[in-house]
């Protein structure tokens, strides 16, 4: 069975979480189930296989594909968090929430110049998450080889937020 049959199969709907008149959408079961967790790493990772140098997740359901990828790889994971939680020099970069805003941090100090680097993240939204990223990455000095997610939810225009970049989605929902 593929990835995305799988996705489809074991995502939970969750009518008013996290508040009344969000549907959110848990990947938990497809991460739980030993093959969908397999295909859905393997699946992200083979548009990319032998042509990426690092993977990086985000904070924090990003880091279990990113993780996963990165061992099937053979490579290592650069962690991009939420604000406070690196120690030492830091990059930051904010984004718009629906309200209010929100702040990721990479360490910039230790990575490559130029790497080539598969970023990955559970689900995309807005983009708001995967563009700062994009950012962090690039300010970085990295290069960002291509956007990997488990679930897109289209209704949201994140790929339009990440226009020219190159993002791969294993199953989509509205
Ligand atoms: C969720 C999800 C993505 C992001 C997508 O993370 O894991 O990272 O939102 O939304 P966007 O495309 O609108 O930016 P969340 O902030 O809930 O963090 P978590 O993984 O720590 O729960």
């Amino acid at each position: 069975m593929t990835a995305q049959q799988q996705i489809h199969d074991l995502t939970a709907s969750v009518p008013g979480f996290p508040k009344p008149g969000i549907t959110f959408r848990d990947l938990t079961p497809v991460f739980a189930d030993p093959s969908a967790f397999r295909a859905v790493t393997d699946e992200l990772l083979a548009p990319f296989a032998g042509s990426i140098d690092a993977v990086a997740g985000v904070e924090a359901r990003g880091f279990l594909v990113a993780s996963a990828a990165a061992y099937a790889a053979g490579l290592g994971v650069i962690t991009i968090r939420k604000a406070g939680k690196l120690p030492g020099r830091v990059l930051a970069h904010s984004y718009d929430l629906e309200y209010g805003t929100a702040t990721l941090e990479i360490q910039p100090d230790g990575l490559a110049a130029g790497a080539r680097v598969l970023l990955l993240d559970d689900v995309l939204a807005t983009g708001g998450t995967l563009g700062a990223s994009c950012e962090l990455l690039e300010e970085a000095g990295c290069t960002v080889a291509g956007i990997g997610v488990v679930l897109e939810l289209e209704g949201l225009s994140g790929r339009a937020n990440l226009a020219g970049r190159t993002v791969h989605a294993l199953a989509a929902l509205p």
